[in-house]
C-alpha cells in the first residue's frame, strides 16, 4: 500500500505522543520494545487522553485511524469539503467526527479552542505543527533511498524536479525541506495547488503568508481535490519554503479528472484528485518555466533530467467513489 502523503506526519505525531504519555507513567523506557504501546496497561492510559485534529479530510483520516487503534478518544473536526465516505470509515473506526458548513481554516480553528478547553487533550496542528513537519520531512530519505536503488543520479548535470500536490503547505514542505537538505541547488521544487484554492502561492508572492486568504483576491476556495482546498496558507511553512522552493503553479479541476482517467487506463495507477495537482507540474514547467530553466542553467541538462511527481492517496477510496471519479465527464 502507498503510504499516504498526510500519513506520514499525522501517525508520527500520535506515535510520538504515545511515546512521551507513556514514559511519563513508567510504561515505557527508551530500551523497550515499542510494541509496548499496544500493550492493555497502555491503551488504558491513553484512554484517559483526546486528541483532537482539524482537517480536510486526509489528516484528519491517519490522525483518527492510528489514534483509535491506540487507544485514545479522538475527534476530527472537518470542514464540508471532506468526502463523506472519509467521514464515514472514521466513525465506523469509533471516532467522533464534527462537521461544519465552513471551509478547512474554521475547522481548525474550532478544533484548536476546543482542545484548549481540556488538559488532558492533544490538538494535532495542521498550522503549525513541528512534530507534523518532521514526520513529513522523513519521506525525502526514503526517496532518497528509492533513487540509489534504481540507479537514478541527481547531481549538478542530473537535476531533479519535484512536483507535490499542496493544501496548507504543511505535508509538501516537511518533504520539500527533506529533499533539499539531501540534494541542495540540484533539486527543483514546485508546488501545485486548485486554481481557486492557491493559497501557498498567494502567500509566498504577497510574503504575507497567513496574512492573506484566496477569497480576498476574489477566489471562492471550491475544488475537488479535497485535501487541497485550503484558502489560507501556514506561516510557519510558507516562511521555511521561501528559500526551498522553486516554484508554485495553479491547476484547473478538469485537468484533476481527465489525468486521473488516463493514469489508470494507461498506467492501471489510481490516485484521487488532489494528487494529480502534481501531473500537471512537467506540463507547466515545460510551456511557461523556460525562463526558469534558463536562469538556472538547466536548458542544456533537461536531457539528463529526472522529474518526481509526488502521487500518494488513493488506495483507500473506495470502489464506488472510484467509478463515479473515472466516468466523470470532462
Ligand atoms: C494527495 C494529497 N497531496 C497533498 C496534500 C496537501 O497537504 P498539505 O495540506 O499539508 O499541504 C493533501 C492533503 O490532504 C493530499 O491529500
Amino acid at each position: 500500500m502507498t503510504i499516504r502523503i498526510k500519513a506520514r506526519g499525522g501517525i508520527y505525531e500520535v506515535l510520538k505522543f504515545a511515546e512521551t504519555i507513556a514514559m511519563e507513567h513508567g510504561l515505557l523506557t527508551i530500551e523497550d520494545n515499542y510494541a509496548k504501546l499496544a500493550d492493555e496497561s497502555c491503551k488504558k492510559l491513553f484512554s484517559e487522553y483526546q486528541i483532537a485534529v482539524g482537517s480536510t479530510g486526509n489528516l484528519g483520516l491517519s490522525i483518527g485511524i492510528i489514534s483509535a487503534k491506540l487507544g485514545f478518544q479522538v475527534t476530527v473536526h472537518m470542514s464540508h469539503d471532506a468526502k463523506a465516505w472519509k467521514k464515514q470509515l472514521l466513525r465506523d473506526k469509533g471516532v467522533t467526527v464534527i462537521e461544519y458548513e465552513s471551509d478547512y481554516s474554521k475547522a481548525v480553528e474550532e478544533g484548536r479552542k476546543q482542545a484548549q478547553q481540556n488538559p488532558k487533550c492533544h490538538f494535532v496542528d495542521d498550522e503549525n505543527s513541528v512534530d507534523l513537519f518532521a514526520g513529513y520531512s522523513v519521506a525525502a530519505l526514503r526517496l532518497e533511498k528509492q533513487l540509489q536503488d534504481q540507479d537514478i543520479l541527481v547531481d549538478a548535470n542530473h537535476p531533479l524536479f519535484v512536483y507535490i500536490p499542496c493544501g496548507v503547505g504543511g505535508a509538501p514542505g516537511g518533504i520539500a525541506f527533506g529533499l533539499k537538505m539531501i540534494f541542495g541547488e540540484n533539486v527543483h521544487i514546485f508546488f501545485g495547488e486548485p486554481l481557486q484554492s492557491p493559497c501557498m502561492l498567494l502567500g509566498l508572492m504577497t510574503g504575507l503568508h497567513d496574512g492573506i486568504s484566496v477569497n480576498d483576491i476574489g477566489l471562492n476556495n471550491k475544488t475537488e481535490a479535497d485535501g487541497l482546498a485550503v484558502g489560507r496558507a501556514s506561516k510557519f511553512v510558507g516562511k521555511i519554503m521561501e528559500p526551498v522552493l522553486s516554484g508554485c503553479y495553479t491547476v484547473d479541476d478538469s485537468f484533476l479528472f481527465r489525468s486521473l482517467k488516463g493514469m489508470y487506463e494507461q498506467e492501471n495507477i489510481f490516485m484521487e484528485p488532489s494528487a494529480h495537482a502534481g501531473v500537471f507540474g512537467p506540463i507547466q514547467l515545460i510551456s511557461e518555466g523556460k525562463q526558469y530553466l534558463e536562469e538556472n542553467g538547466l536548458t542544456s541538462k533537461m536531457e539528463n533530467a529526472t522529474h518526481l511527481i509526488w502521487s500518494t492517496g488513493g488506495d483507500m477510496v473506495p470502489f464506488e467513489e472510484r467509478k463515479i471519479y473515472l466516468e466523470k465527464n470532462v
